[in-house]
């Protein structure tokens, strides 16, 4: 592509997507539409020969722009995906543009640099002191399996020579699903993952978890990490991490914090107590793309003591002849999982220069304060329960049937009313289970909600609840 054809094909897309941040509130939030004639769009053999670029932009306009579910909408409160800031996406542009690989120096040494200061400023966010440092990742996933694979290298000889015996990890029964394929891929097993019940605020029943370890220890299972939810995916919960530090230190084992979610909490006016303990955490997830609202993605794994990371995956091929032992030329690869990285940091930075943490703090106090007031509609009407005053931007409220209904109804009939919701086009939400009990979850992690799309939601969740329980 001749630099002239670039220029005009950028313009022209950056023209399409200041028009589409304009509009995206007034778009359906998703398409009403069948997966199939998603799929009938796109299928079609390899093309042998290429087109001018307007027209790929035109099939974009066709194809892909009319069923995309717009995360920017105010109206998305669904799964924990920002509404991307918009300086973010440039930085993506431009990341793409440079194509820095920062698994090694040599082919973006400001972007490496760049890198480790965007983690230092979380690690510093975190609490965490010199010596902390960090990764950025693909996502939360990542940033989980690394941190369990530096807890079973810590209390372990699995790094050299494979795991042996048995080992558990005790978590939440409310943790996210990557804690168990983390659990899976650190070589413990499914088995070795212990689902510790939570109390009526959906944090860890430290009782429970002291039941666990010793019945573990009876059976020759070795204890290996404790994975602290610092705001769970459904109700944003967070176990007593303080307490869960002193449990760890006195087995002697690691504690892992997954803030994937929770994180934004670090930048706080409010509510940055909710995180008390965090800092005692040996290594923390926090996913820029969740509450720091970075486009996908930006996920973060951060470690109180760095020398762990390069002790788990250090290893210098002979082809990576540019690693220093002064360790001036940071190769991520060294101390890291991946060695090809997307060069993510860009777009974490330029969204902190451009809004600075106090105003990011501003907008994620604003979805705590939303969340709440959904919890307090579903509170005062005598219909609705709400689970637990949300301590994050996650509420989870549930419609009452007038009539005895078994729970797999209450759950068939709330999913009929979130896919009501989808097609009617003006929210998204979802719909989910929790101490035996069906929910409706909305979690804005989006700087465009507002508290009058809570007083809409609410009002349409009365109404098709009502509508959809007389229709059966
Ligand atoms: C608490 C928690 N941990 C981990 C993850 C996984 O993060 P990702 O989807 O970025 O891999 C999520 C995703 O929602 C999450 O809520």
């Amino acid at each position: 592509m001749h630099h002239e054809e670039f220029r005009r094909l950028g313009h022209a897309v950056v023209d399409r997507l200041a028009d589409y941040f304009e509009t995206v509130d007034d778009r359906p939030v998703a398409a009403d539409v069948e997966p199939a004639e998603v799929m009938r769009h796109f299928q079609e053999p390899p093309p042998r020969s290429g087109k001018a670029g307007e027209e790929v932009l035109a099939e974009l306009d066709e194809k892909l722009m009319p069923y995309c579910t717009h995360t920017g909408s105010g109206g998305y409160m669904g799964l924990i995906t920002a509404s991307p800031l918009p300086v973010g996406v440039l930085g993506d542009f431009i990341a793409s543009a440079l194509n820095q690989n920062v698994g090694v120096y040599s082919i973006g040494p400001s972007a490496v640099a760049m890198e480790r200061e965007t983690v230092r400023w979380l690690c510093e966010l975190a609490g965490y002191g010199a010596g902390a440092g960090g990764n950025l990742t693909s996502g939360g996933m990542t940033a989980n399996l690394i941190g369990l694979k530096l807890a079973r290298d810590a209390v372990s000889s699995a790094h050299d020579s494979g795991v042996e015996g048995k080992w558990a990890v005790y978590t939440s029964e409310e943790r996210h699903v990557s804690v168990d394929k983390a659990v899976d891929l650190v070589g413990f097993g499914r088995e070795g993952l212990r689902a510790i019940p939570t109390d009526d605020v959906l944090r860890v029943r430290l009782d429970a978890l002291e039941e666990a370890l010793a019945q573990d220890k009876a059976r020759g299972v070795r204890p290996a990490c404790i994975v602290a939810m610092a705001g769970s995916t459904n109700t944003g919960a967070v176990d007593d991490l303080e307490a869960l530090r002193r449990i760890a230190d006195r087995e002697g084992i690691w504690l892992h914090a997954d803030a994937a979610y929770g994180g934004g909490l670090l930048v706080s006016g409010r509510f940055r107590e909710t995180l008390r303990g965090i800092e005692q955490a040996d290594s923390i997830t926090i996913d820029p793309h969740k509450w720091f609202y970075a486009p996908v993605d930006a996920g973060a794994v951060l470690v109180r003591d760095a020398g762990a990371l390069t002790r788990s995956f250090s290893i210098r091929p002979a082809y990576l002849t540019e690693l220093d032992d002064a360790g001036e030329r940071y190769a991520f690869y060294e101390h890291g999982l991946e060695q090809s990285r997307r060069f993510r940091a860009l777009k974490v930075w330029m969204s902190f220069k451009r809004y600075g943490t106090d105003e990011i703090g501003r907008w994620v106090d604003a979805n705590v304060d939303q969340a709440r007031h959904l919890h307090a509609l579903a509170e005062a009407h005598p219909r609705f329960a709400s689970i637990t005053e949300p301590p994050m931007s996650a509420a989870c409220v549930r419609y009452l049937p007038r009539r005895e209904l078994d729970e797999d109804s209450v759950h068939r009939l709330h999913d009929a009313v979130a896919a009501r919701i989808e097609r009617g086009g003006e929210f998204w939400i979802g719909t989910t289970r929790i101490k035996g009990h069906s929910w409706f979850r909305a979690c804005p992690v989006n700087f465009r909600t507002t508290r009058e799309h809570m007083d809409r939601l609410f009002a349409l969740l009365e109404r098709e609840c009502a509508v959809l329980e007389a229709a059966r």
